[in-house]
């Protein structure tokens, strides 16, 4: 089966791609990741209903800087970034809650907004549920169609036949790894029509210590995001990992340009997967790799821009530059 019609009223549609592969990804995923000679899990197993409920006490987090920059960026741009788009797809690439597009809808003139579609996409289907329907209550004239899909893998499953602002915004661009943010914005721009455009919200590189600071706040909630990936591998892969076994560990990689985090183990210890039939054991002090947090240069996004076949339209900051959306449309083909 293709596609699975998980949701259906008047306005509202959401689509789930999901439900036949995810269990043979994840199973996938985690065996490659913990067989691998420096284990890891991919980041995007996080995000659970608990984990994107956790990500959302995140953002209003002081030391989690991102969010309010984001938002205060976007409060700035959205009229220059609505004012012309008066029918077409709003595609949200990883969405979440809902409060930032809200800023983009507010901005759209009142007589554009019953042609505008919002297209949420993501893999975390209690998310894009609850915030699409909250959304319908604030846009009564808004139409909805939410896809529940892996951007990684089913970006062929978004509606292009209209024109479409896409937005990626929050940095998750930076959650991917260099091949893995090329390959993406490669096949991104694949989708592309030239009436296009994308909107991408890159998180600057700063000080090591406002960055450090972000990932280990201090009442310990990105603390219980990291390891609530543990919860999700003992739920989906019936494994028997105890999240009190672990330290959770985030520091700037200045080599990579990135902030790393992983769980660390507090003792020698030895986990069974049952689903895959592995038994995982990690020394004291070992770590598994959970995310990647990539910060970025001006110069580093025109060159990943320019290498993935497009261009910075235009380029957005606050005062400080800590944080940057970029848009970004097609390069003229030669
Ligand atoms: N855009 C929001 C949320 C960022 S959190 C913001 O800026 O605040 C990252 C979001 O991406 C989560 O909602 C998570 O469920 C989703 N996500 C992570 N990996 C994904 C993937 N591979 N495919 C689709 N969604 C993904
Ligand atoms: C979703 N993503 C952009 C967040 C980030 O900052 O990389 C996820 C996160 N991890 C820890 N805190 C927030």
């Amino acid at each position: 089966m293709d596609s699975q019609i998980i949701f259906k009223q008047s306005r509202m549609e959401v689509h789930n791609h999901m439900s036949d592969t995810y269990r043979e990804e994840i199973a996938k995923d985690v065996f490659r990741g913990l067989t691998a000679p420096r284990k890891f899990i991919p980041s995007k197993y996080f995000y659970d209903a608990r984990g994107s409920e956790l990500f959302d006490q995140i953002c209003s987090l002081p030391e989690y800087y991102p969010t309010r920059t984001e938002m205060a960026i976007l409060r700035h741009a959205a009229p220059a970034i609505m004012g012309s788009f008066e029918q077409g797809d709003i595609v949200e690439l990883g969405s979440g809650a809902n409060l930032k597009i809200r800023m983009l809808l507010d901005a759209a003139p009142t007589e554009h907004l019953s042609q505008l579609r919002y297209v949420p996409v993501d893999v975390s289907t209690s998310a894009l549920v609850d915030a699409s329907e909250e959304l319908l209550t604030l846009y009564p004239d808004l139409e909805v169609l939410g896809i529940v899909a892996d951007f990684t893998l089913h970006l062929d499953k978004i509606p292009s036949d209209r024109p479409r602002l896409l937005l990626f915004l929050g940095s998750t661009i930076g959650n991917f790894s260099d091949a893995q943010r090329h390959h993406f914005l490669r096949s991104a721009a694949f989708t592309m029509n030239p009436r296009d455009r994308f909107l991408i919200g890159f998180d600057m590189l700063k000080p090591a210590e406002t960055l450090e600071a972000a990932y280990n706040d201090s009442v310990g909630i990105t603390s219980r995001f990291n390891k609530n990936v543990l919860h999700v591998l003992n739920r989906e892969l019936k494994a028997n990992f105890d999240p009190s076994d672990f330290e959770h560990l985030a520091f700037f990689n200045q080599e990579k340009q990135r902030v790393e985090m992983h769980l660390q183990a507090r003792h020698s210890l030895e986990v069974m997967v049952d689903d895959l039939g592995v038994t995982v054991e990690l020394e004291k002090n070992e770590t598994i790799h959970t995310e990647i947090c990539g910060k970025f240069s001006k110069s580093g996004v025109e060159k990943l821009a320019d290498e993935s076949g497009l261009k910075i339209s235009r380029w957005f900051f606050d005062t400080d530059e800590w944080f940057s959306l970029a848009e970004l449309t097609l390069k003229e083909r030669r």
